[in-house]
């Protein structure tokens, strides 16, 4: 099920304003990719260029192949709507729908994409929450509203939400930057049981994170302000926190800028 990303010359533009640039880089199915760099960046813009996200953006265009396996998310003919199905995405901030129960919050995906029967739908919603490590807090209140969970109680929500459609790939856009370190450690522990479904990347401004999640790691830069952001290096992630190639990439892990 899992898929390898292969990114290969990508650009990604607001209006005329070039965000990042030329691109390239592999990422091996059923692992962790952390993506790490300055705020500004473009790790973000990049991170929804893998989802076809970017270009709901007004002015969003990007320039580039990203290959799911053999296929080019950006070919002709291609849905947008199917890639962001296949290629998951949760947000740093936990987003359920308030008003929809715990039940609905999962099912939501899935009812978008086509018919279940309600057996199969409270099958799917159990065994989303159980991968989500939520099942045991929730199983009782399945009918309250999403919104009355606390922060990592609804991230991990959204984490179930995004599974319960079997994406390939899963996108994590700093999820843990909102919970506190309790929360954070069980979000981690998940990523660390996801990984052997799902090719997973997640954007973080912890470094200890990183380390602790990932297999390899991507480090971004500018090279001044208002220029876009580049790839500076992406290796094993022991090797980037311990012995990085490039000096502005030990620089950043050590707190020496950004
Ligand atoms: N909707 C937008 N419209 C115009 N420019 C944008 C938009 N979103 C981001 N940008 C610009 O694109 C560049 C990259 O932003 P992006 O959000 O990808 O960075 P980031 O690395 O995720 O930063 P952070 O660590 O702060 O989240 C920045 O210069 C930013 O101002
Ligand atoms: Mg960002």
């Amino acid at each position: 099920m899992a898929k390898r990303i292969d990114v290969s010359g990508l650009n990604a533009y607001y209006g005329a304003h070039k965000a990042i640039d030329d691109i390239s880089m592999t990422i091996e199915p059923r692992s962790v990719t952390a993506f790490i760099g300055p705020s500004g960046c473009g790790k973000s813009t990049f991170l929804r260029t893998l989802n076809r996200m970017h270009e709901v953006t007004p002015g969003g265009r990007v320039e580039g192949k990203v290959l799911l396996d053999d296929e080019n998310l950006y070919g002709a003919g291609v849905d947008p709507v199917a890639v962001r199905r296949t290629v998951g995405m949760v947000f740093q901030r936990p987003n359920p729908f308030p008003t929809m129960s715990i039940f609905d919050n999962v099912a939501a995906g899935l009812r978008l994409n086509g018919k279940y029967r309600k057996s199969e739908l409270k099958d799917i919603v159990e065994r989303s929450l159980k991968g989500a490590n939520l099942w045991n807090e929730v199983k009782d209140r399945l009918n309250k509203p999403g919104s009355g969970l606390s922060g990592g109680q609804q991230q991990r929500l959204c984490i179930a939400r995004a599974i319960a459609v079997e994406p390939q790939v899963l996108l994590m856009d700093e999820p843990c930057s909102a919970l506190d370190p309790i929360s954070t450690l069980a979000i981690e522990d998940l990523i660390g049981e996801l990984k052997e479904r799902f090719t997973i990347v997640i954007v973080t401004h912890n470094m200890q994170q990183a380390a602790r999640v990932s297999d390899r790691t991507a480090f971004f830069n500018l090279a001044a302000v208002g220029k876009p952001g580049k790839l500076i290096e992406i290796d094993e992630t022991e090797r980037i926190f311990s012995n990085p190639s490039v000096q502005a990439t030990e620089d950043y892990i050590s707190g020496r800028f950004g």
